[in-house]
């Protein structure tokens, strides 16, 4: 174990633990947009930024990337942690300056307009944040977005922006991204997987039980195959079970 402060407070952390996860296990809230507790981190959005103190030196560094280290001094909300931070909330509202998340997160930090013009689309959504990517790399492995393209014409996108055949329909990019730019719907037999530049319908399989459609059959085959079960097992709902 090694002890560091972080404002003002003696704590104790393990040696690989991040600034950030000691932070949130003593309760300091720190902000974060493309950080998931599942995932590597990955250093995207900025917003976690703390200033440092070591060897008679300041400086500001990413938390969700930092490692502790013995006798390491952290503030999280200095003035120029909350200047910087506050910088870097005008260029994500910038960039989507009609997303909802956004704009609730800029007016808790007491920004409500970006004082510059983003060169972006007006209804951009998607912050690069990159938490989709991971999940469906690290966690669903199956790689079917990644980010592509360099400056402005950065995005997330599937190969060639066609549906793609490794993409098995789990949601997973959907319920980890912070800004709600990837959407999924199920409507009746079908869901919807969709984000500004890429589309992908799927065939959802019913339940034998209760006549439910509850999930694609993609990624039933999909587990079926991971788990090494029959398909009977598959043909019952979790909830009918
Ligand atoms: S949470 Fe650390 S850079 Fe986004």
């Amino acid at each position: 174990m090694i002890t560091l402060n972080i404002d003002g407070k003696k704590l104790k952390a393990k040696g690989e633990q991040t600034i950030l996860e000691v932070a949130r296990e003593n309760g300091i809230d720190i902000p974060t947009l493309c950080y998931h507790e599942n995932l590597a981190p990955y250093g995207a959005c900025r917003l976690c930024i703390v200033e440092i103190f070591k060897n008679g030196r300041s400086r500001l560094v990413t938390s969700c990337l930092y490692p502790v280290e013995e006798g390491l001094e952290v503030k999280t909300n200095s003035s120029r942690v909350i200047n910087n931070r506050k910088m870097i909330m005008e260029l994500l509202l910038a960039r989507c300056s009609k997303n909802k998340a956004i704009k609730e997160l800029a007016s808790s930090m007491g920004v409500e307009q970006p004082s510059f013009k983003s060169e972006y689309l007006e209804d951009e959504d998607c912050i690069l944040c990159g938490l989709c990517v991971r999940a469906c790399e690290q966690v669903v492995e199956r790689s079917a977005i990644s980010l592509v393209n360099r400056g402005v014409k950065r995005e997330v996108a599937p190969p060639f922006l066609e549906p793609s055949p490794s993409c098995i329909g789990c949601g997973s990019c959907s319920y980890v991204c912070p800004t709600g730019a990837i959407k999924m719907e199920d409507r009746e037999d079908t869901r919807i997987l969709c984000a500004r530049n890429w589309k992908k319908e799927f065939k959802l399989q019913k339940c034998k039980v209760c006549g439910n459609y509850w999930a694609p059959e993609e990624q039933v085959e999909y587990m079926r195959k991971k788990a090494n079960l029959t398909l009977d097992f598959f043909n019952v709902c979790p909830n009918c079970r």
